[in-house]
């Protein structure tokens, strides 16, 4: 029903987002759209929508091409979820269900009725929350409610870009498998776009894997981890499923308990030596109540230190309020360490008191014993 065909765009910097996508997608069919960040996934979906207009190539409809559509016609076939749900806050939930069918003058009773509808299509008790407010709803509430909103149109194509990333993984798991009886339900045609392997291998019929702006291979689940068409498809397959475990194994597991620590007003040649005795190149700052404070490096306690400087170690103690939890998944730790650039990260319990840190050195051997046992290996096996 939907078919791309030497699908291209350059946006005006120059960059080539998406390049000759091609591809025939079936009424009925759930498509994942995977591959790492910047490969050009939304921009591909966002061409389906008319949100962004492609530079090259044509998406068609049912035989019809797209530039001789109405792009509002258009858009009233289609459905969009996106991650940052967007529920307008000051309407109730029956309101934002059914907003795009206000905007098409459908009277507020038969509104009122298709929002039940789809409450009860989802498993939710309709008197229970069509009069609340957004904010009185949970996060993974809340993204139910922006699913069933992208449907109250009834429209043939729902287009979904990374709509469950901001949850937790078991809220993950069950709105996956809510979406997929929803979409056996109603058989629409879904694209939907992530960056988790597990996700597509849960929920898709086929598997579209983009690097670079360009289509890798299309395959079902099934027959992407028997043959993945290179080494980075394997390697996409194989990363992902590490991740996986290192969000199941806690922070606390892994953990040193004995980290580097000095008080704030420890003195700065101090606790230069302190940390040449540990040896470690970066201490943990802690204050009052042994509250945390920081982490310094003894990079800049040594450049201080030649200036002369007569400051405590507390003015070089950094990223106070980056730290993971005991309970966390270990997967947090990791994601903060590569968003801030850093080799170790502290794990504070209540009252902000250090119990220990992780270090990029602990999470290599747990990466590497998960590597050993992964699931993935016979994939990556079949590849070689
Ligand atoms: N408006 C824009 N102008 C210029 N480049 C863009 C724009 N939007 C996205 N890009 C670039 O196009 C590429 C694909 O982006 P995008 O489609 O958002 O990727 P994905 O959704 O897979 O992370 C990236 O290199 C991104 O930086
Ligand atoms: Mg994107």
């Amino acid at each position: 029903m939907l078919t791309f065909s030497h699908l291209g765009k350059t946006y005006p910097d120059g960059t080539d987002a998406v390049v000759d996508f091609n591809l025939e997608v079936a009424r009925g069919e759930l498509i994942a759209l995977i591959g790492p960040s910047g490969c050009g996934k939304s921009t591909t979906l966002r061409m389906v929508n008319r949100l962004i207009e492609p530079t090259s190539g044509t998406v068609m409809l049912d035989g019809q091409d797209y530039k001789s559509m109405d792009p509002v016609e258009l858009r009233r076939r289609l459905g969009y979820v996106i991650q940052q749900i967007g529920l307008i806050p000051h309407l109730t939930i029956a309101e934002n269900i059914s907003f795009v069918l206000r905007l098409q003058g459908v009277n507020k009773q038969k509104r009122r009725e298709r929002a039940s509808e789809l409450m009860a299509l989802a498993g939710l008790p309709a008197d229970q929350y069509l009069d609340r407010y957004p904010r009185e709803l949970s996060g993974g509430q809340q993204q139910r409610i922006g699913v069933l909103r992208a449907l109250a149109h009834d429209p043939e194509i729902i287009l979904m870009d990374e709509p469950f990333g901001a949850l937790d993984p078991l809220m993950r798991e069950q709105l996956q498998d809510e979406l997929k009886r929803l979409q056996q339900a109603v058989q629409k045609t879904i694209i939907f776009v992530t960056h988790d392997m597990d996700e597509a291998l849960r929920i898709a019929d086929r598997i579209v894997i983009m690097r670079a702006g360009r289509v890798i291979q299309v395959a079902t689940p099934e027959e992407m981890l028997r043959n993945p068409a290179d080494e980075f498809v394997a390697e996409f397959i194989g990363r992902q499923r590490l991740l996986r475990q290192a969000s199941e194994v806690a922070v606390r597991e892994i953990m040193l308990d004995n980290p580097a620590m000095v008080s704030a007003d420890t003195g700065l040649a101090q606790s230069l030596e302190f940390m040449r005795r540990r040896k470690v190149d970066s201490v943990l700052v802690k204050g009052p109540n042994d509250v945390f404070v920081g982490a310094a490096r003894a990079r800049d306690v040594q450049r201080a230190l030649e200036a002369r400087e007569q400051s405590k170690i507390s003015a070089y103690a950094r990223h106070g309020s980056v730290f993971v939890g005991p309970d966390d998944p270990a997967m947090n730790a990791i994601h903060h360490m590569l968003a801030y650039g850093l080799d170790a990260i502290p794990v504070l319990g209540p009252g902000k008191v250090v119990v220990g840190i992780v270090t990029r050195g602990t999470l290599a051997g747990v990466l590497d014993d998960a590597l050993r046992t992964s699931a993935a290996a016979p994939a990556l096996e079949a590849n070689a």
